[in-house]
C-alpha cells in the first residue's frame, strides 16, 4: 500500500470537487468506513510490531490531512464561489410568488373606482334582510307573482323574536311588520334603507353579496355579487342612465363595447329594462370551437342586470314626493363582468377554493 500515493490521488481528486454532491462521494470514497485508508488502519495488526508502527502513525497523519482538506472545501462550497462552474444558467429562473386580491374583489374594485370618478358614493346593507327591505318597501308584496322571481334563503327568526323586538329601535320596529328574515336575494333593498336616511339628491353604488335558493350551472351561483345603483333628483332621466353605463362600460372593456336595452319588467321600476352587452367570449358569435358558448349559452349578447326608474310607489314607501323627485336605479353582476373580463367560462370557480384557478390572476 503507497500511502503516498493514496494521499497524492485523494487531493488531486478534491481539487476537481466544485459542489456538495461530488464533495460527499469524495468523502465516502477517501475518509468512509469502507475506503482504502479506513480498512488499511484497521488491519494494522497484520504487520509486525515495529511496522505497524510507523504505518499508524504515517496512516492516521494521511488521515487527519484529508480531514481537514474536506472541511476547508466543504467551507469554501457554502460560501465562495468556487463552484459556479456548476450553475446551469441555462434553467428558467423561478417566478417570485407573491399574494394577490380575489379576482373579483379586483373587479368590485374597479367598478367602484369607475362610479366614484363619476360622482357616486358607496353604500352598504347587510347580508341577512328582512322581508320588508327585501321585498315589500320594493313593491313586492307577499302576494305578487314576481316573488318567484327570486328564489329565497328564508331563515329562522332570532331565537327570542319578542327580546329582539325590544332591543332594536323604534325605526327598524316598523319593519318588522313582515318579520319574516332571509338572505339578501339581491342588493336593491340597500336603495330603501339609504333613501329613509338621506334626502335627495342622491348618487350612490352598493356592492354586496346575495343569495338565491335556487341550482347553479355555468352562469349561475346560488352566493354572487351585485352592484347597485341609484341616483335620484328633481329631474334624473333614463337618459342620465344611458350615458352613465354606457360610459361605464366603455371604460370597464373597451370603447367598442355595445350596449343594449331590452324591455323588461321588475316591480320596483318603470319602465324596465335590462342591460345586455355583446358577449366578449366568443366575440358575439354564440359559438365555440364548433360548441355553444358556454358563457351566454348561444345568445350572443350577455344580461348583465337589470334597470329603470324608480317606482313612484318605491318614492313613497320611504317618504319622498314623486312629484319632486324622480331617478334611475340599477343593477349589475360583479361576476359577470370579471368573467368577460378573463375570459372565464363558468362562474362557480370564483368560490371553487382551486388554487390553480385563483393563482392565475
Ligand atoms: N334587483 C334586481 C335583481 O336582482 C336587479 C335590478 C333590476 C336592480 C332593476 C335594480 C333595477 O336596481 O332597477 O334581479
Amino acid at each position: 500500500m503507497d500511502l503516498e500515493r493514496l494521499k497524492n490521488l485523494a487531493l488531486e481528486g478534491l481539487e476537481k470537487v466544485t459542489d456538495r454532491t461530488s464533495l460527499e462521494s469524495w468523502r465516502i470514497t477517501f475518509l468512509g468506513r469502507k475506503s482504502v485508508l479506513a480498512e488499511f488502519l484497521g488491519n494494522l495488526g497484520r504487520f509486525p510490531e515495529a511496522e505497524r508502527r510507523q504505518k499508524g502513525i504515517k496512516a492516521n497523519a494521511i488521515q487527519q490531512l484529508l480531514r481537514e482538506a474536506y472541511g476547508r472545501k466543504f467551507a469554501s462550497l457554502g460560501t465562495s464561489t468556487a463552484h459556479i462552474g456548476a450553475l446551469d444558467i441555462t434553467q428558467p429562473g423561478k417566478k417570485i410568488s407573491r399574494g394577490h386580491f380575489h379576482p373579483i374583489t379586483m373587479t368590485l374594485r374597479k367598478m367602484i373606482e369607475i362610479f366614484r370618478s363619476m360622482g357616486f358614493e358607496v353604500a352598504e346593507g347587510p347580508d341577512i334582510e328582512t322581508e320588508y327591505y327585501n321585498f315589500d318597501a320594493l313593491h313586492i308584496p307577499s302576494w305578487h307573482p314576481a316573488r318567484d322571481m327570486w328564489d329565497t334563503f328564508w331563515l329562522k327568526p332570532p331565537i327570542d323574536m319578542a327580546k329582539r323586538r325590544r332591543e332594536i329601535s323604534v325605526h327598524q320596529r316598523l319593519d318588522q311588520r313582515t318579520s319574516a328574515w332571509l338572505l339578501r336575494t339581491h342588493t336593491s333593498p340597500v336603495q330603501i334603507r339609504y333613501m329613509e336616511t338621506h334626502q335627495p339628491p342622491i348618487r350612490i353604488i352598493a356592492p354586496g353579496r346575495v343569495f338565491r335558493h335556487e341550482a347553479t350551472d355555468a352562469r349561475h351561483d346560488f352566493d354572487f355579487w351585485q352592484l347597485e345603483g341609484l341616483m335620484i333628483g328633481a329631474e334624473v332621466s333614463f337618459a342620465n342612465f344611458k350615458f352613465v353605463m354606457e360610459s361605464f362600460l366603455k371604460q370597464f372593456f373597451s370603447p367598442d363595447t355595445a350596449l343594449q336595452l331590452r324591455a323588461s319588467y321588475f316591480p320596483f321600476t318603470e319602465p324596465s329594462f335590462e342591460i345586455l352587452m355583446s358577449c366578449m367570449i366568443c366575440k358575439g358569435k354564440g359559438k365555440m370551437t364548433g360548441k355553444k358558448c358556454s358563457v351566454c349559452g348561444g345568445e350572443q349578447w350577455l344580461e348583465m342586470g337589470g334597470a329603470g326608474m324608480v317606482h313612484p310607489q318605491v318614492l313613497r314607501n320611504v317618504g319622498y314626493n314623486p312629484e319632486r323627485v324622480q331617478g334611475f336605479a340599477f343593477g349589475i353582476g360583479p361576476d359577470r363582468f370579471a368573467m368577460i373580463k378573463h375570459k372565464i367560462s363558468d362562474i362557480r370557480f370564483f368560490r371553487s377554493g382551486d388554487l390553480r384557478f385563483i393563482k392565475q390572476f
